[in-house]
């Protein structure tokens, strides 16, 4: 049999990824609040990412990471600010690459949900609020969106004791471009560091995500109002990085596709991010240098009204569709598929390019089979997306990528060191 698209290699400008499987970016909450270490990658991102790296992940995500100070989710987050933090990322990055597994990173800003604590430290220090005070190295009078948190009705997103959030700031046209700057900057050190692939963080609420969405982008200014003035941040930082990085280089996008605010009253009364929105995006990524978006959903505000989130492949779905539109469009941009996919099968299937529903030993797989259905074009022959992220399956089986290889009946490297093992699976 011949082996499934999930375990064929892709190449993407000069990388070549070993497989379809990539590790998706996961906060950590383990860099140092403040000191000469401050948001530099730790032994902790070493050994975790490096043993996703061993079990023969094709790419691994580091976490989001700030490409400013005031822009960490948590005062525990990374950040390449600053030329000291390039040190923590080569070692990541030397060690990833040893194994013969890519690296990634995700660049990222918080905006107006940054300064929040880690999740586990609020609980520890027995607070009812989640937001990072300043004795835990938090920000809160520095915490700066698109809009100021004085005029809006943010149903419980600031406005009380529990919130997760503190009000903020909205920044300067001045400090909008700041930050346009120091995403290259990062980017640049990204590079420095040794890292193969580049991911902008647009998705999930963080500071990106805040300027496209009419909820949270009141502006008056050039960043604010008509569709065309809410992109423009996300796509000036695009061509800010796309022009610092080489060419050989692959930039890809995270976005919330939908933010699941249209059946509230807030999204009628404002508009809100839809999927409609992301795919006017998305045509326009290839001609800007983006190789891949990163089709992931929500984020932005606590009254989102997720469809289908119970059920495996709602993102999947929304991929395919996206997919679909870039390709009726004739243009070449990958899609990444992510969101509680979490075995052999339905990996397979989401990325298989034969022209054959596929069977798995239980009959066909139900969820790709419907998720197909909703989105094959006529000759059927478009797979759901190009590359599969997973996220809590790593967490839970390190090893993920051996046992969907082993369960799919394909041979995978394995590291020598383990390979007594390997042939006595
Ligand atoms: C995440 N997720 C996430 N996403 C992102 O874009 N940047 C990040 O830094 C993080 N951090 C993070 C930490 C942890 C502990 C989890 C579990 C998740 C979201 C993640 O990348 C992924 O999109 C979702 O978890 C859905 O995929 P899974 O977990 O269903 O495979």
């Amino acid at each position: 049999s011949t082996t499934p698209t999930l375990f064929t290699p892709l190449q993407i400008r000069n990388v070549t990824l070993r497989n379809r499987i990539i590790v998706s970016p996961m906060c950590q909450y383990s860099t140092a609040p403040s000191g000469p270490e401050i948001g530099a990658l730790t032994d902790w991102h070493v050994a975790t990412l490096g043993h996703y790296a061993i079990k023969g992940a094709a790419l691994v995500f580091v976490e989001a990471t700030s490409v400013q100070p005031n822009g960490r989710i948590s005062p525990n987050c990374p950040g390449l600010w600053d030329d000291a933090q390039i040190e923590g990322l080569k070692r990541v990055a030397n060690f990833v690459k040893s194994q013969g597994t890519l690296v990634g990173i995700q660049l990222a800003h918080a905006g107006r949900k940054s300064s929040t604590a880690a999740p586990w430290l609020s609980t520890m220090l027995g607070r009812k609020s989640k937001r990072a005070e300043k004795d835990i190295g938090g920000w809160p009078d520095e915490v700066k969106g698109p809009s100021g948190g004085d005029n809006q009705t943010w149903d419980g997103f600031f406005d009380s004791e529990q919130s997760r959030f503190w009000p903020p700031k909205a920044l300067t046209t001045q400090e909008v471009k700041e930050i346009v700057q120091d995403f290259a900057t990062a980017a640049e050190r990204s590079v420095r560091a040794g890292v193969d692939v580049i991911e902008i963080h647009a998705a999930h609420g963080y500071l990106l995500h805040q300027f496209l969405s009419p909820i949270s982008n009141r502006r008056t200014d050039e960043y604010g109002g008509s569709f065309e003035n809410r992109t423009r941040l996300l796509f000036e930082v695009i061509e800010a990085i796309r022009n610092v990085i080489p060419t050989s280089t692959p930039l890809f996008l995270r976005i919330s596709s939908t933010e699941f605010m249209e059946g509230t009253d807030l999204g009628k009364e404002l508009g809100s991010w839809d999927v409609e929105d992301t795919i006017k995006v998305a045509i326009q990524l290839p001609a800007l240098g983006v190789d891949l978006l990163d089709v992931s959903s929500g984020g932005n505000h606590p009254g989102q009204r997720i469809d289908g989130v119970n059920t495996k492949d709602y993102h999947v779905k929304i991929a395919g569709r996206i997919r679909n539109a870039v390709h009726a469009n004739n243009l070449k941009l990958l899609i990444g598929a992510v969101g509680m996919i979490t075995e052999a099968e339905q990996a397979r299937d989401i990325v298989e390019q034969a022209n054959t529903v596929t069977q798995s030993e239980n009959g066909i797989h139900e969820e790709a089979k419907a998720a197909k259905e909703m989105t094959d074009t006529k000759d059927g022959k478009h797979p759901m997306a190009d590359i599969v992220l997973v996220a809590r399956q790593f967490l839970r089986e390190p090893e993920w990528v051996l046992k969907v290889a082993w369960k799919l009946g394909v041979d995978v490297w394995w590291p020598s060191q383990f390979m007594r093992v390997a042939t006595q699976l």
